[in-house]
């Protein structure tokens, strides 16, 4: 019924109105009127709107505005299309989840999926109805700012979590009032900005792109995202904003999607800056061909497209086709119906903030907690009779752990963790912020200047912490320190951090270090000397809550990381998923040749792995089995293995399989996941899990990008790291007639 509506209404729309459905303007102008005296191009995008210009805007928010804006098209354009609203709705509206970086640590599909449906509900009552989330970008370099806003660096758990958010936003329903379109993003190859370099150059090779990039896009799209983000990168030499392969072919073609592609913010005419277009003109074309459907702030399909099908350039049915699938959105999201239907006053006050979403968030921000050390299990901390000197500045900060990219909500609106340790009363707590992170006000927009001389608060942290029985600090990443436009060439702790750690530690060793950050850091020196370290990220509004009951025993950590800790800067890229070499340290740590693959002054291996992560229990794998020994290409293969909780306390293990093919036709990852799953254990309890490997998860993707499943030998590794080291070996075989 919706195609019928979509192919009558599009046959009544003239070629400048069907143009003006695939322009989207951002919002930041007052809506309340024509707007000559507000400067910038408020009027023309206001008689755009009445003209039936525009088919989008973003970062409108708010019922009144959005109401105001959407008035203007469908009481004053002559056929009152209304638009579809887009915001960056990345980890929450206004009341805010974990960074995706750090709930990716959770592997909790269900917490993500909550997540993200909250944020639905409170972006829809104000006004939105779609979010250009979630970012399914892959990436192996922490230098990337915009890791913070990723699943990691696996493309399995990245697949299942893009489905897990995709389903969250979406819901079952996306007419409903609470649930909004999806955007997975940026399509394509986004995370490998070459040395971590924001907005750099992408040259990867096809098996990188269809193995570890791709797999995510492919499961939101199965997922029924209905729009996709293109990227400001280009690909192997072609700009993703204009690269028929990956949007006409791969997209548009082999994987049938059905929604529409958006630009990235004027990523079409930056194709001219590229050296990729001539012009606006020709970059409109090449974007248009490629299978760009929607113009984000570009405002060159606006004013470029229609002589471009004039003059014969672009056949009308590329435009009919991308008008098409924008048309089709709105209607599934019900703004035919009721062009108002995200703009409900009441509900906007009563579900925005709301004691549930708050009591949501918390629970996912507890989940996302990973525990990377505790010697002599100096967490948790006793609750009274105790002196803790909590020290650093990210201590007290109510901004910072909001994290990078969220603009709707209200700055300082964070539970700090010291509010947090505040709430346990049985112990003396003071307070010392030893040093700032960051100088001067920091913000979404401006560059964070890092404190690198302050130390003035050095002599009175001192004094606490000689005073102390436990000292916690605080110390990390300001939370717009990463982000997009935040790389940085030294993931150390910025600023005077590090000295502060090692003036603390000589006065107390009793140390307990808890990190923010967006971003896997090198903490080499606070590995080895500081007893206890918790991962504890930007963990958005309910932050100090989470991150003190952690702290205190009333939750027990089970998160895991999903992106590789490196030992050093050098060591990047550094991932689990890595290929053997023709040389590689065998299994007992040496080399085979005097010449292998290894650095002189560095480990090969990470500071901590992918997929690690300690409890406040501990858990022991036993009697790892097969339901047979040799397969046939397309029987399941049945994987059971126990796990114990060999401790005194309840927990929660990630429990993770991991495969290896030993030999394949394109060279296989030492380790690839292939399953996990989150068991809850009382102390001394035993559980079965069971995992089904077929021949998806047994496949790969070929240099042609075609999906292949080879007999031969396999291995496969179960525990609770990538480091997994219970195995047992297998055989695929492939007698079936042909
Ligand atoms: O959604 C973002 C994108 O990820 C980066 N550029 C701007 C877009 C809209 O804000």
């Amino acid at each position: 019924i919706i195609r019928i509506k979509v192919d009558s209404l599009l046959k009544i729309m003239t070629l400048k109105e069907k143009i003006g459905q695939m322009n989207q303007y951002n919002g930041f102008w007052d809506v309340t009127g024509p707007a000559p005296t507000r400067g910038g191009d408020a009027e023309k995008k206001y008689n755009d709107l009445k003209n039936g210009l525009v088919g989008s805007m973003l970062t409108v928010r708010g019922v009144k505005e959005v109401r105001a804006v959407q008035k203007i098209v469908v009481e004053e354009s002559r056929l009152g299309i209304p638009l579809i609203i887009g915001f960056d709705v990345v980890h929450g509206y206004k009341t805010l989840s974990p960074i995706p970086l750090a709930e990716a640590a959770s592997w909790d599909l269900e917490a993500i999926k909550k997540s993200a449906q909250v944020a639905a509900t409170e972006a829809s009552a104000s006004g939105i109805n779609w979010t250009f989330a979630p970012m399914v970008d892959i990436s192996r370099d922490p230098r990337w700012g915009r890791v913070m806003e990723g699943a990691g660096e696996d493309p399995f758990l990245g697949s299942k979590i893009a489905k897990a958010r995709v389903e969250g936003f979406q819901g079952t329903d996306l007419s409903a009032s609470n649930t909004i379109a999806a955007c997975a993003k940026h399509f394509a190859g986004y995370g490998f900005s070459e040395a971590g370099k924001e907005y750099n150059t992408v040259d990867i090779g096809t098996s990188t792109l269809h193995n570890i990039v791709l797999p995510p896009f492919k499961a939101a799209v199965d997922s029924d995202v209905k729009t996709i983000m293109n990227s400001f990168n280009d690909l192997n030499g072609v700009p993703a904003t204009g690269n028929a392969y990956l949007q006409r072919d791969i997209l548009k073609g082999k994987w049938g999607f059905e929604g529409f592609v958006v630009s990235d913010w004027a990523s079409i005419k930056e194709l001219v800056v590229w050296g990729y277009a001539k012009n606006n003109k020709d970059a409109a074309k090449l974007a248009v061909l490629a299978g760009s459907d929607l113009d984000m702030e570009s405002h060159i399909y606006v004013s470029e497209l229609e002589n471009l099908v004039n003059e014969g350039h672009v056949d009308e049915k590329i435009i009919d086709d991308a008008v098409q699938r924008i048309l089709t959105v709105k209607y599934e999201l019900g703004l035919f119906d009721d062009p108002y239907r995200y703009c409900d006053e009441t509900r906007e006050k009563e579900v925005i903030n709301s004691q549930a979403n708050h009591e949501a968030v918390l629970d996912v921000a507890k989940k996302s907690i990973v525990l990377l050390k505790n010697e002599n299990q100096i967490l948790p901390l006793k609750k009274e009779g105790q002196t803790i000197a909590l020290i650093g500045a990210l201590a007290e900060e109510k901004n910072s752990p909001l994290g990078s990219w969220r603009i709707a909500s209200k700055d300082s609106t964070a539970v700090s963790v010291l509010e947090g340790m505040q709430q346990y009363t049985g112990n003396n707590l003071i307070y010392k912020k030893g040093a700032d992170v960051s100088v001067g006000s920091t913000s979404f927009i401006n560059e964070v200047k890092i404190n690198t001389k302050d130390k003035s608060g050095f002599k009175e942290a001192i004094k606490a912490a000689k005073k102390a029985d436990v000292v916690v600090m605080v110390l990390g990443e300001h939370g717009f320190q990463s982000g997009e436009a935040r790389s940085r060439t030294d993931i150390g702790l910025p600023g005077v951090q590090q000295e502060l750690l090692e003036a603390i530690h000589k006065v107390n060793k009793q140390i307990v270090l808890v990190l923010n950050n967006g971003r896997p850091l090198t903490i080499n020196w606070a590995s080895e000397n500081i007893p206890a370290i918790v991962e504890a990220w930007q963990l958005g509004s309910q932050t100090g809550h989470a991150v003190a009951q952690v702290l205190y025993g009333d939750y027990n950590p089970s998160g895991k990381l999903p992106m590789t800790f490196p030992r050093n800067i050098g060591q990047i890229p550094i991932y689990y998923n890595h290929k053997n070499t023709g040389r590689p340290e065998n299994e007992s740590g040496t080399p085979d040749f005097v010449f292998w693959t290894h650095y002189s002054d560095v480990e090969n291996t990470p500071l901590y792995p992918f997929g690690y992560g300690l409890s406040y229990t501990s858990f022991e794998y036993k009697n790892l089995n097969l339901n047979k020994q040799s397969f046939q290409i397309n029987e399941d293969v049945h994987v059971s293995v126990d796990i114990t909780n060999t401790g005194d306390l309840k927990g929660k293990e990630v429990v993770q399989l991991y495969i290896r093919d030993l030999v394949a036709s394109v060279t296989r990852p030492v380790r690839e996941l292939k399953g996990f799953e989150l068991v809850e254990l009382e102390a001394g309890e035993t559980k079965t899990v069971n995992f089904t490997l077929n021949k998806n998860l047994l496949g790969f993707y070929d240099n042609n990008g075609n999906f292949i499943v080879e007999p031969g030998d396999f291995k496969v590794f179960v525990g609770g790291s990538s480091y997994a080291d219970l195995s047992k070996s297998f055989k695929v075989a492939n007698n079936l007639p042909r």
